[in-house]
């Protein structure tokens, strides 16, 4: 395969949803997400990404008000397709809205979204957040049929779920790890031709980071878990800086390759 030239600076979002995690284990006012999202800020991050669930297991109807409110950085507002977060989004209109699937017992955002079988219903639904200046995203499965219904319902970006490799590579399954990542790096290629901005997220380490942010065509990584949890050992800033690292430094290899 010709390679094709990087795109420019990859951007990193960072997901605060796990300092709210913490923050409602005790039903404490701290940790407080948005002195996160600050310090994102501070360490490099070009973007936040906070996911409003519809059980508000972590981040809070007030956390979005704040973040809203104080955060210099782009917001990637990660909801439901429902009617109560279209309203939200539409009361504060981010730079950004993602179009998550939610199920209650899930412990995290299990699949992409099923856009092929609802392309109507999400037209419908997604309409009135493009008119209100939202960039609209969707988290979809590195399949072609699902991006080229997100590409027929006039998505901006599509967002590949990175899961399914990052899970591969944790338990020691190389071999599909490596499939997987193939199926994301020809998916990124086949969504930049048709149009569409790619963003690639879920489950991302310091482990699995570089390969996906080598593929040209991904403009932006958004990432979260890890990097909470990274914090307890490193501090917040120099986990996130050490992500940057590593991104930087995949895209500079990927572009004398
Ligand atoms: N992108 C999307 C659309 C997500 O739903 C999530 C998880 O909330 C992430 C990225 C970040 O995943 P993680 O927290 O595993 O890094």
């Amino acid at each position: 395969m010709v390679p094709v030239k990087p795109l420019g600076k990859l951007r990193l979002g960072v997901n605060i949803d796990h300092v709210a995690t913490v923050r409602n284990a005790r039903g404490s006012a701290y940790p407080d997400p948005i002195r996160a999202a600050k310090l994102a800020e501070d360490a490099g991050a070009d973007g936040i990404t906070a996911h409003l669930r519809e059980d508000r297991r972590h981040i809070s109807d007030d956390d979005i008000d704040r973040l809203m409110a104080t955060l210099s950085l782009p917001l990637n507002f990660e909801m439901a397709a429902t009617p109560e977060m279209q309203a939200i989004a539409l009361r504060h209109k981010p730079h950004a809205v993602c179009i998550v699937p939610e199920k209650r017992e899930e412990r995290t955002t299990e699949g992409g979204l099923e856009v092929a079988r609802e392309e109507n219903s999400l037209a419908h639904f997604l309409a009135p957040l493009a008119d209100a200046g939202c960039r609209v995203s969707i988290f979809i499965a590195a399949d072609r049929k699902q991006i080229e219904a997100a590409h027929r319902i006039g998505a901006d970006v599509i967002e590949l779920h990175t899961g399914a490799y990052c899970d591969a590579f944790a338990e020691g399954r190389f071999t599909e790890a490596d499939a997987e990542l193939q199926r994301l790096r020809e998916m990124s290629a086949f969504a930049h031709s048709l149009g569409l901005e790619v963003h690639a997220g879920h489950g991302l380490t310091y482990d699995t980071v570089k390969p996906v942010a080598a593929f040209p065509e991904v403009m932006e990584l958004n990432i979260g878990h890890f990097l909470i949890g990274e914090a307890i050992f490193l501090g917040l800033a120099p986990a996130i800086q050490e992500m940057r690292r590593l991104m930087d430094e995949a895209r500079e290899e990927s572009a004398v390759a």
